[in-house]
């Protein structure tokens, strides 16, 4: 064959490989079906009583050498401020099933000590306590997240422990929080009733725990404004069967149901000890993620079919054998970029889940396990993890944008997981962010997006890999692993075509226009102000279809109040007409009802909030054009107590009741 035809057919042959590559990975991101948001909380951390985390990890107590603000180490506390974390969990895991609050309050020197049985068996002086824990998440800006002791404590302990931190009324518990130096209450929202009460928080079943979680909630209570979120103990990993027996019998009185679920190492394999074979089993175990938020999902469907109860993913990360020389019970590991992807991989999943996943918690912040952070005496690193958390920071409170991603398979000694993880979101500035992680640490892979209601006009990019598979940050060499720009991509027309260099994770940032779902082409000048209600007579458990229904009377109110005469039981009201947005963007609604209540937007569920239960808030969240859509309200009262509220936060507003001017009917 003539030279010149052989290097035409070389150069038919690249192209038409490198097409058939292309062909290969294609993700659909489609705009247009975006609705949830990407709960903040779902970046949240884990701090327990354990090894180096809260000792040394993030207290150092205020006459340490190392540069501290009332005790806490401020290098890593800053660290963590840039991450933006928005929660944190504490006092454990195991460790607080055996935690007594009133040992960590009131002068430090006169703490009583504990042994801390869970982890290592070391004296635990309790110089970190409640009102420590309540300055951490002052200065890092975070809600704080409480796990109660039900293991062994009472419920009087607990309930005792809530008042202290949340009321302002005249009682023993205020006096003593004030006798140590907080004068208000401190408002903390979200507790856990118990921690892995299969396991190490008592070993039980899920129909006791189910009866007895429910007496101690029962004595949690709010105080003031000062209302709970209550987080009951879920599965071990796929155990559906106690997802199934709490959301039957916790179901209407929690905000949340944790999972935990660690990607477990094999025995004796250390976070650096990485092959190809363990890189693959890792990333597989990670990917199991996925069947156990779709399945817990689906179970909890059953209960709870509004999706109002949020699946906390309270505990996930990599778990390998301890670094050498370190103590076996102080859980300390190193961080590659392994860890990276299994960071990245995770987030994806919560993402894609965010309708059901509202809340997680990598364990565990500082020192521990998948640790953000790692520390030294004064000396501290940034993990491959912490670069994820920085990288991915964007999606927090964004809008959860669907994609459909068609990819190749990393296939390895006969098994084959997929090759790329992703998701992406529409932040609060109309500003797209797609993330993708390639799994495979040999190939890279070349991946061509298709955007669906979004018109892309400029993109940049970021990434996290490394020359090696085990490429990590030290003490000495803290910067092996980090964020570097990244630009291996082409935009054109609708799509962008990007190469996803092996074992990497990216961050494209797109700008340009989001083509929001119209507001109705309606003007105020043939509307009046005020929302058109109809009355119902009757006794229901659900939400009944009005609609088939001849109302007993209607009339006009000016925001979503009962009109004047309502029986005490047993009515129904739905309320309907156009709420007026100011301005294009994500609105966030707090349905707050006894009984149930729902909040259709545009003809969508934007909250369900039905059957029978007390005065419980709920809270959606929809993206609007400015101006006016559809807003409808369906209500039932059954017996005993009643109520209605609706607020809203508008974008870059703060929570509030909806002005009466901004709601209309025909
Ligand atoms: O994160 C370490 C431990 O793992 C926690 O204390 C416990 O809840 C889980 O088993």
């Amino acid at each position: 064959m003539k030279k010149k035809y052989l290097v035409l057919l070389v150069v038919i042959g690249l192209l038409t490989t490198d097409a058939i590559i292309m062909a290969q990975n294609t993700l659909t991101i489609d705009a247009t079906q975006a609705k949830y948001r990407i709960n903040r909380n779902i970046y949240g951390h884990f701090s327990e009583h354990l090894g180096h985390c809260i000792y040394e990890g993030l207290w150092v107590g205020e006459n340490s050498p190392i540069p501290n603000k009332n005790g806490l180490r401020t290098d890593v506390v800053d660290a963590l401020k840039n991450l933006q974390i928005p929660a944190l969990r504490w006092p454990g895991g195991c460790f607080a099933d055996e935690y007594h609050w009133r040992d960590g309050i009131g002068p430090a020197n006169q703490r009583p000590t504990m042994i801390n049985t869970n982890w290592g068996g070391v004296t635990e002086d309790n110089s970190f306590g409640t009102h420590e824990f309540m300055e951490l998440c002052r200065q890092l800006d975070c809600e704080p997240y409480i796990s109660g002791n039900l293991g062994s404590g009472t419920v009087q302990e607990m309930s005792q422990w809530v008042e202290y931190v949340n009321s302002d009324n005249v009682s023993p518990m205020t006096d003593l929080r004030k006798a140590n130096g907080q004068e208000k209450s401190w408002g903390v929202k979200f507790w856990g009733i118990g921690n892995e009460s299969w396991g190490c928080g008592g070993n039980m079943r899920p129909e006791y725990y189910s009866d007895l979680a429910n007496q101690y909630g029962n004595f949690l209570r709010n105080y003031g404004s000062n209302s709970l979120d209550k987080i009951a103990v879920g599965p071990n990993g796929d155990d559906y069967n106690w997802t199934d027996v709490v959301m039957r019998e916790m179901g209407p009185s929690i905000w949340g149901l944790s999972l935990h679920y660690y990607t477990w190492a094999n025995g004796g394999e250390t976070a650096t000890n990485v092959t190809e074979e363990n890189w693959f089993g890792m990333l597989q175990k990670t990917l199991k993620m996925e069947e156990l938020v779709s399945k817990h999902s689906e179970v909890m469907d059953k209960y709870d079919p509004g999706r109002s109860v949020s699946l906390v993913v309270d505990e996930w990360g990599a778990w390998y054998t301890v670094e050498p020389g370190t103590n076996p019970g102080f859980l300390y590991q190193q961080n590659t970029i392994r860890d990276a992807l299994i960071t990245g991989i995770n987030l994806n999943i919560f993402h894609n889940h965010c309708s059901r996943v509202r809340m997680a918690a990598v364990a565990q912040v500082v020192n521990v396990l998948q640790a953000v952070v790692l520390t030294d005496a004064e000396k501290m690193l940034l993990t491959p993890t912490y670069h994820v958390f920085d990288m991915y920071k964007v999606h927090q409170d964004a809008l959860m944008v669907p994609s459909d991603l068609k990819c190749n398979n990393y296939e390895y000694n006969n098994s084959s997981i997929p090759a790329l993880s992703v998701s992406s979101s529409i932040d609060k500035d109309g500003k797209m962010h797609v993330s993708i992680c390639n799994l495979n640490p040999n190939k890279e892979e070349k991946l061509s997006c298709l955007l669906n209601g979004f018109d892309a006009k400029t993109i940049s990019g970021t990434i996290i890999t490394s020359t090696e598979l085990n490429s990590h940050n030290t003490f000495e060499k803290p910067s092996e692993v980090g964020i570097e720009p990244f630009s291996n991509f082409k935009l054109k027309g609708g799509s962008i075509d990007v190469t996803v260099p092996a074992h990497s994770v990216i961050t494209l940032e797109i700008l340009g226009d989001f083509k929001a779902k119209a507001a109705n082409k309606i003007d105020t000048k043939s509307l009046k102000q005020g929302i058109r209600y109809s009355r119902y007579e009757g006794l229901w458990n659900r939400i009944p279809d009005f609609s088939s229904m001849i109302p007993a009377g209607s009339g006009i109110e000016k925001n979503f109040v009962f009109p004047k005469g309502m029986p005490l039981s047993n009515f129904g009201l739905e309320y309907s007409g156009y709420f007026e947005a100011k301005a294009d963007g994500l609105y966030d609604f707090y349905l707050t009802s006894d009984d149930g209540a729902k909040l259709i937007i545009d003809g969508e569920d934007a909250i369900i909030h039905d059957g029978l239960h007390g005065m419980t808030e709920r809270q959606g969240t929809v993206f609007l054009s400015k101006g006016l859509h559809t807003i409808s309200l369906p209500f039932f009262q059954a017996g005993g107590g009643s109520g209605l509220k609706l607020h809203y936060k508008q974008p870059s507003g703060n929570k509030s009741d909806i002005p009466d001017e901004l709601l209309w009917h025909k």
